[in-house]
């Protein structure tokens, strides 16, 4: 059984077994949270990105950590949705990079992860209807991470995962 948490910070800060980025296809980094990221990892984690690109959208794969610190033993990039509208399958495709991460953590032996709010920054998706996704997907997928960690980068985001996780 997981436990799910919002919390409030920078995901560089997070003491996981595997934090998730918000990518783009070419894994190569970017702005936003995956610019962090791979600030915090050093450039070895955009090399080791770019031997598994292009990650699809609503896909997910693991890389290294490299210099995250704390030591963070891997990165997980998921592609999310760009906002269209919300009649393009946005909403399938952000409910899929929470279920393939986790069953990218699985694979990898992840028992804690560390979430962004995926897609809701440079992609636009709606921050209320992407915590619902988040939420209701982590709790509807079967897996043997023990403790996932939601993690927003403002108050705006913290206030919508805590409403969502009350739901
Ligand atoms: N820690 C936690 N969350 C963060 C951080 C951080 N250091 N920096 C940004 N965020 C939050 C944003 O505030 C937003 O709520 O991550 C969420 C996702 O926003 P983006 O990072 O813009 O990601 P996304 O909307 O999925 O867009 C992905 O942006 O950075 C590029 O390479 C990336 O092309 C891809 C696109």
């Amino acid at each position: 059984m997981s436990t799910i948490e919002a919390v409030l910070g920078d995901i560089t800060g997070e003491d996981v077994d595997a934090v998730v980025t918000a990518a783009n296809e070419s894994l190569l980094g970017g702005g936003g949270v995956d610019g962090a990221i791979h600030r915090a990892a050093g450039p070895r984690l955009a090399r080791a990105g770019a031997a598994l690109a292009p990650c699809d959208p609503g896909d997910a794969v693991a890389t290294p950590g490299f210099d995250l610190d704390p030591p963070v033993r891997h990165v997980i990039h998921t592609v999310g949705p760009v906002w269209e509208g919300g009649d393009q399958g946005e909403d399938e495709v952000l409910a899929s990079c929470y279920r393939r991460s986790l069953a990218v953590a699985d694979d990898i032996g992840a028992r804690s992860v560390a979430f962004p709010a995926i897609a809701t920054g440079v992609y636009g998706f709606p921050p209320e209807r992407a915590a619902r996704i988040a939420v209701a997907t982590l709790r509807a997928t079967p897996t043997r991470v023990t403790r996932i960690r939601l993690v927003a980068f403002d108050d705006e985001t913290y206030g919508l995962l805590t409403a969502a996780l009350a739901g």
